[in-house]
This record gives C-alpha cells, sequence and structure tokens, in this order.
C-alpha cells in the first residue's frame, strides 16, 4: 500500500494531537511516510510539536516527522494538507463573539456578523495555504477544517475552482454519531444519510440502515423530546462542555419548525438569534470556556508529555473530528468510493438552489475526488432560508476581494440575524476596527 506523506496547517490547533493519534491508529489502512507540523506562530506550535514527536516515536518510529514555520520545508513533497488554522486565534475570537453581543446580536465563531469577520480573515490565510501547496506539491489535496467553512469554500471556488480542496465539516458527523445511538445501533457507519444544506446550514431528509430500513421515525421521537443530547440513555460524551449539551438539546426546538426533516444544530442562531442571545453573557463567551477548557486541557497533557519524556499514559482522546478527516484522505487515496458530506458546488445537485452556491451534501469519494449524489429539489421554507444565508456568503467574498465596504454592510443587512440596517452599520464599523490588522481596507 502506498504512504501517504501529510502537512497539518495551523499545526499549534487545539486539534492537532487528536488527528495525530488518530492517523497513527489507522496506519493499517492509512499508512504514512511522514508528517509535518505547519503554523506561523512558532511558540505556539512547539507546545504541540513537542508532544505530537514524542507520540509518533513511541508508536511508529519509522515516520519521519517535523515543525516548520517555512511554507516550502512545510508543503514540500506532501499528498494531502490537513488544514484546521485560525486567522487571529482566540484572540480575534473573542471580538467576534463579544461586538456582536455587546450589540444585542449573535455574537458566534461562524454564524451572523462574527462569522462573517472570521471569515474575511480566513480567506486571506486559507488562500495561502492553497498557494503554498499548488506551488510546492502541485498534485496534492487540502482537507480543509479551517472555518467558517462556508465562505472560505465560497472564496476558493470564486479565484480558484480547479484547487484540489474539500471542504469539511464535523458537525455532522457528530450528529450522525449520536443518531446512530438514538437508532440502537454502534456507529454512523452503520447508517446511509441523505442531507442538504449549506455549511452549518442543512438538514437531514432520510437516514436509513445498512438494510434500507427506515430510521427517520424512532430519531424524530427522540429528538421531539431530547434533541441530539444524549444524556437521558447515557452516552453523552461531551459532559464537560454545557454550552454543548444545551445546543444538542436545543435540536428539539430546531425540529418544530419542520417535523418532515431533521435539522443541524447551528440554525438555533438564525431560526432563534434571540434565545441564542439570551442565554449568552457578553462578558464571558465560548472562547473564554475553550480557553479555560479545551485549549487548557491539550495544551497541558502537551507540556506533561514532554517533560515526561513518554505519551504513554496520555489522556489525549481521539474524536470523530479526527476521524472523518482520516477516512476522507483514505477515500481519495485508495479510491474506496465512500459516500461523505462535503461542501461543493452545487451544478444541479439540488435542482432549485442556484448553480454556483457550495452546498452540503453527500458525495461520493474516489481518487478523483467528489462525485455530488443528486438532491432534487427541496421545500420552499428551506430554499427560502438557503437562499438569505447563500446570499449572505456570496456578498460577503464579493466584498473582500472588491474591497467594498457597501456589500460588505449589505451582508451583514442581510444575516437573518441581523435586526436593522443601522446596527449593521454599527457593528460593522466595530468589527472594522477590531481587524484592522486583517482585513483589507474598504471603500
Ligand atoms: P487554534 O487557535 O487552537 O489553532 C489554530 C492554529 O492556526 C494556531 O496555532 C494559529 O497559530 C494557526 N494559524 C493562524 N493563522 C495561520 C496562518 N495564516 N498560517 C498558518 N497557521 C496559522 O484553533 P482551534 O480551535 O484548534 O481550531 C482550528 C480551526 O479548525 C478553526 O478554524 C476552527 O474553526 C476549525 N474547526 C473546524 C471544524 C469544522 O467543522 N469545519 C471543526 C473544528 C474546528
Ligand atoms: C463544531 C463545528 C465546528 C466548530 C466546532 C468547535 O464541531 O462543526 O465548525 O469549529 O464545533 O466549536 P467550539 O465552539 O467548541 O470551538
Ligand atoms: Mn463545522
Amino acid at each position: 500500500m502506498k504512504r501517504s506523506s501529510i502537512v497539518i496547517a495551523g499545526g499549534g490547533s487545539t486539534y492537532t494531537p487528536e488527528i495525530i493519534l488518530m492517523l497513527l491508529d489507522n496506519l493499517d489502512r492509512f499508512p504514512i511516510s511522514q508528517i509535518k507540523l505547519y503554523d506561523n506562530d512558532y511558540e505556539r506550535q512547539k507546545i504541540v510539536a513537542d508532544a505530537c514527536e514524542i507520540i509518533i516515536r513511541e508508536q511508529a518510529p519509522d515516520i519521519k516527522f517535523l515543525a516548520t514555520t517555512d511554507p516550502e520545508e512545510g508543503f514540500t513533497d506532501i499528498d494531502f494538507v490537513m488544514a484546521h488554522i485560525r486567522v487571529g486565534k482566540y484572540e480575534m475570537r473573542d471580538f467576534d463573539e463579544k461586538i456582536p453581543l455587546r450589540n444585542g446580536l449573535v455574537g458566534q465563531e461562524t454564524c451572523g456578523p462574527g462569522g462573517i469577520a472570521y471569515g474575511f480573515r480566513s480567506i486571506t490565510g486559507v488562500m495561502e495555504l492553497v498557494e503554498y501547496m499548488e506551488k510546492y506539491s502541485p498534485n496534492a489535496w487540502m482537507l480543509n477544517y479551517s472555518n467558517p467553512a462556508a465562505i472560505v469554500a465560497e472564496a476558493i471556488r470564486k479565484v480558484k475552482p480547479d484547487s484540489r480542496v474539500l471542504n469539511i465539516c464535523d458537525m455532522p458527523i457528530d450528529i450522525e454519531e449520536r443518531m446512530a445511538y438514538i437508532a440502537g445501533l454502534n456507529s454512523r457507519k452503520e447508517m446511509d444519510v441523505r442531507y442538504y444544506g449549506l455549511n452549518h446550514f442543512g438538514w437531514w431528509c432520510d437516514i436509513r440502515d445498512k438494510e434500507g430500513n427506515d430510521l427517520m421515525p424512532v430519531i424524530k421521537e427522540y429528538v421531539l423530546e431530547h434533541g441530539y443530547n444524549l444524556e437521558s440513555i447515557g452516552k453523552e460524551p461531551r459532559l464537560n462542555d454545557p454550552d454543548w449539551l444545551k445546543t444538542y438539546r436545543f435540536a428539539s426546538e430546531l425540529y418544530k419548525t419542520d417535523p418532515s426533516v431533521l435539522p443541524s444544530t447551528y440554525l438555533k442562531y438564525y431560526l432563534y438569534p434571540d434565545h441564542a442571545v439570551e442565554e449568552s453573557d457578553p462578558d464571558y463567551t465560548r472562547v473564554d470556556l475553550i480557553r479555560e477548557g479545551r485549549e487548557k486541557r491539550v495544551f497541558e497533557e502537551c507540556r506533561r508529555i514532554k517533560e515526561c519524556e513518554t505519551a504513554k499514559d496520555t489522556t489525549l482522546e481521539i474524536g470523530v473530528h479526527a476521524s472523518f478527516i482520516v477516512d476522507l484522505a483514505r477515500a481519495i487515496a485508495f479510491n474506496t468510493h465512500e459516500r461523505m458530506l462535503l461542501i461543493v458546488e452545487n451544478k444541479g445537485a439540488v435542482e432549485n438552489l442556484p448553480l454556483t452556491a457550495m452546498v452540503e451534501i453527500p458525495c461520493i469519494v474516489g481518487s478523483n475526488g467528489p462525485e455530488p449524489m443528486v438532491i432534487g429539489e427541496i421545500p420552499w421554507f428551506q430554499k427560502g432560508l438557503i437562499e438569505q444565508q447563500h446570499a449572505v456568503e456570496k456578498l460577503v467574498v464579493e466584498a473582500y476581494f472588491e474591497h467594498s465596504y457597501q456589500k460588505l454592510w449589505q451582508a451583514l443587512i442581510l444575516s437573518k440575524t441581523m435586526k436593522d440596517a443601522d446596527l449593521a452599520k454599527t457593528v460593522l464599523d466595530q468589527l472594522i476596527e477590531a481587524n484592522k490588522d486583517f482585513w483589507p481596507e474598504l471603500t
């Protein structure tokens, strides 16, 4: 079996260790010759890299490992770029969440004004990675988790339509794992799903087991009462994060808006923005919880591994986030034709949405990339919501490339999370000020 060479871009991410552990766990089905970490923050990446070096040395000493901040070194001789950068890091996520919230609006990493602000930073960083890949390893594939995935995907479609970049999200995967438990199965891999929408803006319209039995009724019955929260069946894996528990439970409300389908949890920011604002504290947002939770936990464990010079007793865990990206790389490397949800150009797959929309739909994935599955016509409710959000994303990307204040203001006005145009302007001006080191200058 061919051995792949991988660079993880955003090597200093809190998700890097679990991806490495997952890769090491799957060497029999996805062999690897080399793993590199690339980041533009040497100090941050070093914390993670020191631990990863020890983990790899102990589990697979024949895999070459290096960590670098030099693009040429990072991107040369690569088959896969696994990208998860956060341009501006948590310092800037703080503004994305708190500026809108202080104005009474949804303050979220990928949705509403915060997502738009993050998108404006992220396009620059991700496009840079695409250019490095095309320069130093033109045959490689980039599997991109960097958020906001919808906006990043649209930017790449617009200016580099032929690039080998696949944009992905772990949210549907995470929810499908929950659905599998609800239906009494062991894994999402025991189901076939049909799903459509934009990233963080979608619905499942069909879920079956491998014998073709319809699982929607049993899942719906559960979701109506508990959402996707698994506490009542004792299967909740994220017990230490109260935000997510609430978000999963709230899916029951989202479900009631259209009981013919099953919703993505992110719809709460668009369908119930007032609720989302009410349950938030503008002085202590998700980023604060993550810095005291995930970041602290992962980085402390990395430092402990380095200190002990061993990872034999590590508490680092592998989640669905890592499993999805490894499955995807494997599908491309070995032409497995696995069915996976990806963010791809519509091109008619959803009949009544624009041809150039970047939709999230099931695709069959092989060595030549994804082959999207036909979804057909979707109902008015979803079509209306999607088209509004899709126009927001198109306007953000046009605003970025044209340096247009007007279009960015329109994008904010059009977001379903926004109340009125004056407020949109106020928030935009505050975001411009906070992002002045990252955004192109707007005229
Ligand atoms: P993090 O801040 O811990 O890590 C991001 C890393 O990216 C940092 O080390 C930072 O220095 C680096 N970075 C920033 N700009 C860079 C650039 N231009 N070039 C190279 N490196 C750069 O963030 P995190 O919380 O671990 O999340 C990482 C990313 O993954 C975020 O974009 C997050 O939204 C995304 N994510 C996406 C999904 C999904 O479903 N698509 C799931 C989880 C995380
Ligand atoms: C989900 C989403 C991601 C998001 C992640 C982390 O998995 O799909 O896009 O980045 O949650 O969110 P958090 O708020 O925990 O950083
Ligand atoms: Mn996501």
